[in-house]
């Protein structure tokens, strides 16, 4: 798929693209500038680094069972999101926004993208894990689609799955 262009909310303009294999740096250096408390809430524990081996799985994606998107503003990472299958009709769903570019639409902008990708690989049902009181995660799931077919909240963790429109 070729590079999109997205003007966020306030009018900045972002370039959407398919992850790639060497966007190991720039993915690293996306996480170093999350704060403790975005990393905690992606990765649901404390997250500072990550391993050469979950840089290859993060950015070495086949696009089929397992598709991401990156979101750049002046060469840095601002955001990503990605599907992983987890049964052939089913993927989950995970997204962070850099600190500074939360709650200008990217979020939800790049779900839709997500699921409406995911779609065409034959996933019909999203998942999504997150921290309970996360507002944010919920609304962008449920901005995916309004059908939730299970949603469960369990020592401070919720999970939900929704069902895409046929
Ligand atoms: C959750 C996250 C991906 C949402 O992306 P975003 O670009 O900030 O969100 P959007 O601007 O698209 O807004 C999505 C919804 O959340 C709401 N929202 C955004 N920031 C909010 C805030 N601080 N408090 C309450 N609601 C908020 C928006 O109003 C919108 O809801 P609406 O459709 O009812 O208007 C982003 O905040 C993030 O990366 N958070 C940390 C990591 C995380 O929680 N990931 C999800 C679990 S994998």
């Amino acid at each position: 798929m070729q590079r999109m262009l997205h003007y966020l909310l306030d009018g900045t303009l972002v370039t959407i693209r398919p992850i790639e294999p060497g966007d190991k740096g720039l993915l690293a250096e996306g996480l170093r500038r999350l704060t403790p408390e975005t990393a905690y809430k992606r990765f649901l524990s404390p997250k500072v680094r990550f391993s050469d081996a979950e840089l290859a799985y993060l950015t070495e994606v086949d696009g089929h069972d397992h598709i991401a998107y990156v979101a750049v503003i002046d060469e840095q990472l601002v955001a990503v999101g990605r599907v992983v299958k987890t049964a052939p009709d089913t993927a989950d769903l995970a997204i962070v926004v850099g600190d500074a570019w939360q709650g200008h639409g990217l979020g939800s902008w790049l779900a839709r993208l997500l699921a409406a990708h995911a779609a065409i690989e034959g996933v019909t049902r999203i998942a999504g894990t997150m921290l309970a009181d996360n507002r944010p995660a919920l609304r962008v799931m449920k901005q995916v689609s309004s059908d939730i077919v299970y949603d469960d909240l369990s020592h401070g963790v919720r999970e939900i799955v929704t069902r895409l429109a046929a």
